[in-house]
């Protein structure tokens, strides 16, 4: 079997981590890399043998590139998106899929034209841990879910030109790391909610440096999460339903997962992995495209769009409206 090659778009912090994962699978490696700064790029490809390219035009239509990846701040993700598609690349695209609903249309629509493979890199889906989640789920074993409970806080001292902080990066803790836990309240409910309603305590910069909000879902079921860029939190999540409760310690790349009825602890499952756990994500995505599938069971496209739509609607409640939009 040809090794499948892959482009990088973005040589920055999330690109070396990613390929902390890609090394550990098989059959696949990194064919190019684009950066904005060649010499960014330069070093990165040197590290592992890859080509670096002075523009994305020539990275993409390199011959070894098979699927590209996106690995750039939110506001380019699109640009970057559409030119490989258009290029007739596949494409797995960092969280958030784009800064907002219409953005993350317009690249499903284009995905869907031209027949190609698009994901956004919702990672967390892809672990063993959230595999067993899941099933436990689907067995019923806590009965019908009632509450889904997940908070994503990090500490990141405010600094204005940093990606996070802002807002012409479409900077804040929503689009960060809320979107993890807007994500897993999707996956334990499998729908989008009907009522959303948010708060938010912005930065000096205007962006949300935290957030807590509560969707709720048709047939009942609530989530109540919490997203910051000012406070470390729990980063944990619990799914708690009529019969017993799951707890997912560090949820957005789990180790484990237990399961408790009747508030005792009932079974846990632990996993170790190497690295930081993208090469459950990466050999999905392999899979998903060497049997020329469209889109990825486990991250639909329409659930990144819909995904989208609620933090666009946290956004006009707090009234946080990026200055490109
Ligand atoms: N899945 C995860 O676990 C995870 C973790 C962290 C981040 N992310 C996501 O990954 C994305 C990047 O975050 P990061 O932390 O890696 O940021 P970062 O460290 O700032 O890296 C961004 C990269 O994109 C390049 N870049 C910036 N503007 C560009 C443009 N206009 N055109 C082309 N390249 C451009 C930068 O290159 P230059 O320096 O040359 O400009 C840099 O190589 C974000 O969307 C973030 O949400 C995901």
């Amino acid at each position: 079997m040809k090794k499948t090659g892959w482009g990088f778009i973005g040589a920055g912090d999330i690109a070396n981590r990613f390929m902390t994962g890609l090394v550990q699978v098989p059959d696949t490696y990194l064919a190019a890399v684009y950066s904005r700064t060649y010499d960014r790029a330069k070093s990165f490809a040197d590290k592992y043998n890859a080509k670096v390219y002075a523009t994305p035009e020539e990275m993409i239509a390199d011959r070894n590139v098979d699927i590209v990846y996106v690995g750039t701040p939110h506001t380019v993700h699109k640009e970057n998106t559409l030119m490989a598609l258009n290029m007739g690349k596949p494409v797995l695209c960092e969280k958030p899929m784009a800064p907002n609903a219409e953005q993350v249309s317009e690249m499903i629509q284009t995905a869907r034209r031209k027949k190609i493979f698009l994901m956004e890199a919702m990672w967390t889906r892809f672990f063993p841990a959230m595999e067993k989640i899941r099933s436990w789920l689907k067995d019923g074993r806590i009965g019908k879910v009632q509450l889904v409970i997940a908070d994503f806080g990090y500490y990141e001292r405010e600094n204005p030109s940093h990606i996070i902080f802002n807002p012409d990066t479409a900077g804040g803790s929503l689009l960060d790391v809320g979107v993890y836990t807007i994500a897993f309240a999707f996956m334990v409910f499998g729908k989008k909610p009907n009522r959303v309603t948010g708060l938010a305590d912005m930065t000096s910069t205007g962006v949300d440096a935290a957030m807590g909000c509560t969707l709720g879902f048709e047939g009942g079921g609530l989530a109540l999460l919490y997203s910051a860029v000012n406070t470390d939190t729990t980063q944990e999540a619990q799914v708690i339903g009529e019969k017993g409760r799951i707890v997912i310690p560090r949820f957005w790349s789990p180790k484990e997962a237990h399961l408790y009825l009747g508030g005792k602890l009932e079974e846990s499952f632990k996993q170790e992995h190497a690295g930081d756990g993208y090469q459950f994500e990466i050999a999905a995505v392999l899979e998903d495209i060497r049997k020329g599938r469209l889109e990825s069971e486990l991250m639909p496209l329409d659930e990144s769009l819909a995904i989208a739509e609620v933090m666009d609607e946290l956004r006009k409640q707090w009234g946080l409206v990026y200055p490109f939009e």
